[in-house]
């Protein structure tokens, strides 16, 4: 495995991405991390980030100087660099200006990390201080216009220092370099599969769990279905889903589910549906946050008392994921940094006194789906694009009725059907529709229609913190608008939304 201690750079997630598709394990920690637990993990390699600050910041991050003497190479990125470079006898200097953007960058050295890239190659800066001194043994291997020290490399000890980010789809040849690291200085292998990682997880979770009985709150998402899937086939029956109807889900949501994960899967699912008591609670209710709230509130209640049902609970399965608990973790916390729950069933565990099962802890959405694959998911459900917790909820702006909820439902089905004709359904983060609070003038036949106006929001993302307006093709999106209106009653207009995330959110509430 790898270890990549996070100094705070933004681009944290991609370096463990880019090692994770290159099939070698590796851990984010942060940098107060025990040098007892560094020797635990066994590490082939240790990876230190970038991050905000300079090394001659009060208070800026620091690892045990330990890392340097356990005969295991070193990849300082960025501030991991200006790290290695103070630590080890060099200096690094204070710059007056920062270096942002594309370099062309001169390899001089090929000295292994650079195997395979060509003398001249891009790569992407973003950095203030740099080098002045290296530190004895250390050759510079490769120059930028601004930036002499672009790379360093010792050789004898494999430690290795890169000003620009090779983690970045920018700097070309990124992938390369990494890959030389890992495999050619740290000696990994690509034993990283989603096939091991199933049978490995599967073991464990019997082992933990024994006779015990476990519940899961199955939402119909990748995240959930997967982790639900995953323990099923640990201790079967043992483990309980609740679903929770909500009467805000899209049109046959909870039918379908029952279809593949009960009746095809054979997964022990407990359907409670409580859509009027969601309904009544929302009745009149326009404000977003507070419908947010309410829907919250009411869901703990019913799965806290329909877990209770279930005598002898002593496990709550969750499907948190990796990013979550990285973007938990503090950049200069401990390794005892305070992870955030799911925050769909915040708070469960603390209350219902269960004890957590997350087994997808470790992974990405991609590693995610991959895995659903590798235990017999059908497609239909790895590939489903995320849907809120709230649901339609926060998609009919204003009051929501039981009709507004049937049109949306209505017209949310003809996007989803022509998006998957399309075949864009997969390219897209999310697309769906949104039902607004005005009504238009119309005409229809002869005569005068006066109906709601629904919004078709597609978009791009790669994780939901930024995303990009889908450039749909104006026929499928006319095709969508046609059938829309004239097979959804209540309708006669359709928009189609053109802003990105930021400065808008991909749902509208
Ligand atoms: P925004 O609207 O903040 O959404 O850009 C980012 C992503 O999060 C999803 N989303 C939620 N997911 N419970 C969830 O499980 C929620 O309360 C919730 N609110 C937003 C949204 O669909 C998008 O993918």
């Amino acid at each position: 495995m790898i270890l990549i201690i996070d100094f705070g750079s933004q681009y944290n997630q991609l370096i463990a991405r880019r090692v994770r598709e290159c099939r070698v394990y590796c851990r984010i920690e942060p940098p107060g991390i025990d040098f007892d637990y560094i020797k635990e993990l066994h590490p082939e390699g240790i990876i230190l980030s970038g991050g905000p600050s300079s090394i001659y910041d009060q208070g800026s991050p620091v690892i045990d100087h330990r890392v340097f003497e356990m005969n295991i190479p070193v990849l300082g990125i960025c501030y991991g660099m200006q790290y290695m470079v103070d630590s080890l006898g060099g200096s690094v200097r204070q710059a007056e200006k920062r270096e942002y953007g594309f370099a062309e960058l001169n390899i001089k050295k090929d000295l292994g990390i650079f195997k395979g890239i060509e003398k001249k190659t891009d790569c992407w800066m973003s950095h203030g201080d740099s080098m002045e001194k290296a530190p004895a043994g250390f050759a510079i291997a490769a120059s930028t216009e601004n930036t002499k020290a672009a790379a360093i490399v010792n050789s004898s000890k494999k430690f290795y220092g890169f000003q620009f980010h090779p983690e970045v789809q920018h700097t070309s040849k990124g992938k390369l370099m990494l890959k030389n690291f890992l495999f050619d200085a740290c000696g990994c292998q690509r034993t990283w599969t989603m096939k091991k990682f199933a049978g490995d997880s599967i073991e464990e979770i019997r082992k933990r769990v024994k006779k015990k009985k476990v519940i899961l709150g199955l939402s119909g998402g990748v995240d959930s279905s997967v982790t639900a899937m995953l323990i099923h086939k640990a201790i079967g029956k043992q483990l309980t889903c609740i679903f929770v109807d909500n009467g805000l889900l899209r049109k046959n949501e909870a039918e379908k589910l029952k279809i593949t994960l009960e009746q095809h899967l054979d997964l022990n699912i407990h359907f409670v549906n409580a859509e009027k008591k969601f309904l009544d609670a929302l009745d009149k209710v326009t404000d977003p946050e507070q419908k947010r709230k309410i829907i919250g509130k009411i869901f703990i209640g019913i799965f806290e008392s329909e877990a209770k049902k279930i005598k002898g609970a002593e496990f709550l399965a969750q499907g948190t994921l990796y990013p979550d608990i990285i973007e938990s973790q503090s950049a200069f916390g401990g390794p005892t940094a305070v992870i955030k729950s799911h925050h769909n069933v915040g708070g469960l565990p603390e209350k219902m006194k269960l004890k957590l099962i997350e087994p997808l802890k470790h992974l990405f959405k991609d590693e995610v789906r991959l895995l659903g694959g590798e235990i017999g998911l059908p497609d239909e459900l790895i590939w489903r694009q995320p849907f809120p917790g709230p649901g339609l909820g926060v998609r009919i702006i204003g009051y929501i009725t039981k009709k507004r909820l049937d049109i949306l439902r209505n017209v949310d089905e003809i996007i989803m059907e022509e998006i998957k004709k399309s075949g864009y359904y997969k390219k897209l983060w999310q697309s769906f529709a949104v039902l607004l609070p005005i009504k238009s003038v119309g005409v229809m036949g002869d005569k005068r229609t006066y109906e709601n106006i629904t919004a078709i929001r597609a978009v791009t993302s790669d994780d939901a913190m930024t995303a990009d307006w889908a450039k749909l093709p104006h026929k499928l999106l006319g095709t969508i608008s046609n059938r829309i209106i004239n097979e959804v009653s209540g309708v006669n207009r359709v928009v189609y939304d053109i802003s990105s995330k930021p400065p808008s959110t991909i749902e509208w509430e």
